[in-house]
């Protein structure tokens, strides 16, 4: 864990109600896919923690969703303003040799663009499911395409399988090794609860984001466990939900 003042260079609207924003500055210390960074907002009293979307050692990116005060004011934050993370938090995932499928729902593509890509830097080219209320909740489907075999679905049906990520599971059966989700924790849960053989990534209110808290623990089959320091990534059968 690192504290770094970070300077945006992007803040750019990519879908409804979501910014992708690139913060400049020493990345060094961020080291896997599926960790996160914890974003200092000026006047605001907890940091934001946001999972890693794309990083290198000079840059890191997150893709965020307006949910409330602190991301609506993210929106404001013109490009050249500094802000202060800390960055180079939670396990990440764990890449693992064979055929991965990766989930995402909703806002869960996040961590989804850096972990492709780190499968990509190895030769290979992960399925991913990806599914969202509607279609203009589905984001940065160009990129994606370029790192993924892609299947969409959507709950209305505008875009893709008409269904949820679950449903679109079991209609298609894939080949796989390994899992890796992220998204609502009910999408987690069901999951989790047919196939045991991945992880998830979790969210949840967090207080300091590096395990001195306690405010983020959750119940796991080997005891409390926290989000922010054992996690946000965990075995799907070690969850209990
Ligand atoms: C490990 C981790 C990774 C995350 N990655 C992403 C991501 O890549 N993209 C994204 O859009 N969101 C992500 N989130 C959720 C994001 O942190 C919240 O949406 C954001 O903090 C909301 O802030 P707010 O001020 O707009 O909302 P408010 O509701 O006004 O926030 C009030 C407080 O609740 C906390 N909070 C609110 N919603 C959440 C939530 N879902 N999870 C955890 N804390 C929350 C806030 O941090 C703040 O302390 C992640 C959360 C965690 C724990
Ligand atoms: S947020 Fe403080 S221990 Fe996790």
């Amino acid at each position: 864990m690192k504290e770094v003042e970070l300077k945006i260079v992007a803040n750019v609207k990519v879908g409804k109600d979501v910014f992708l924003m690139r913060l400049r500055g020493d990345c060094t210390e961020i080291h896997n896919s599926g960790e996160f960074i914890n974003i200092d907002l000026p006047n605001f009293y907890l940091r934001r923690p946001f999972s890693v979307c794309d990083f290198s050692y000079d840059y890191v990116d997150i893709l965020y969703k307006v949910v409330g005060q602190g991301t609506k004011y993210m929106t404001t934050l013109s490009i050249g303003t500094k802000v202060k993370a800390l960055i180079g938090l939670g396990n990440g995932f764990q890449i693992k040799r064979g055929k991965p499928l990766l989930i995402a729902g909703g806002i869960g593509i996040a961590p989804m663009i850096s972990l492709a890509k780190a499968y990509n830097e190895l030769g290979i080219q992960p399925t991913l499911l990806y599914g969202a209320r509607t279609k203009e909740d589905l984001v940065l489907i160009d990129t994606l395409s370029e790192l993924c075999h892609i299947m969409l679905c959507t709950e209305d049906g505008s875009i893709g399988f008409k269904g949820n990520i679950v449903q679109l599971l079991q209609k298609i059966n894939p080949e796989f090794d390994y899992y890796y989700a992220c998204g609502p924790m009910k999408m987690l849960e069901a999951l989790a609860k047919t196939n045991s053989n991945g992880c998830v990534s979790l969210e949840a209110r967090m207080g300091c984001g590096f395990g001195a808290c306690m405010g983020c623990s959750i119940q796991t089959t080997k005891g409390y466990k926290r989000v922010c320091k054992e996690g946000p990534v965990f075995p799907a059968n070690e969850v209990i939900f």
